[in-house]
């Protein structure tokens, strides 16, 4: 099972066993991570559920689809690596993800 690590703002790390198919917004919250909203539910419409890939990893991910690219651009402070957790399945590829998590969502 592949492990997942996602760091608060406050530097705060937790680093979680993800479901291969499960998004890494609904990772989050299963694992009670907060710091991601989530409001739409997971349907690439409300911007909330905004991660930072760490950058080591940031091209080993697959290439947001225009929808998220555009949602992205209405968060506050996108990044380059900036992703709408929803839209972020889990892989066996994406075992020591590393991501953070930002200040505050829009
Ligand atoms: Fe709304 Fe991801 S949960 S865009």
């Amino acid at each position: 099972m592949p492990r997942i690590i996602f760091v608060e703002h406050n530097d705060t790390s937790h680093c979680v066993d993800a479901e291969i198919g499960k998004s890494l917004m609904q990772t989050a919250l299963d694992q009670g991570i907060p710091g991601i909203d989530a409001d739409c539910g997971g349907s690439c419409a409300c911007g909330t559920c905004h991660v930072i890939i760490e950058e080591s990893w940031q091209g080993k991910l697959p290439a947001a689809e225009d929808e998220e690219v555009t949602m992205l651009d209405m968060t506050p402070e996108p990044q380059p690596g900036s992703r709408l957790s929803c839209q972020v399945l889990v892989t066996e590829e994406l075992d020591g993800l590393i991501l953070r998590l930002p200040e505050f969502q829009m």
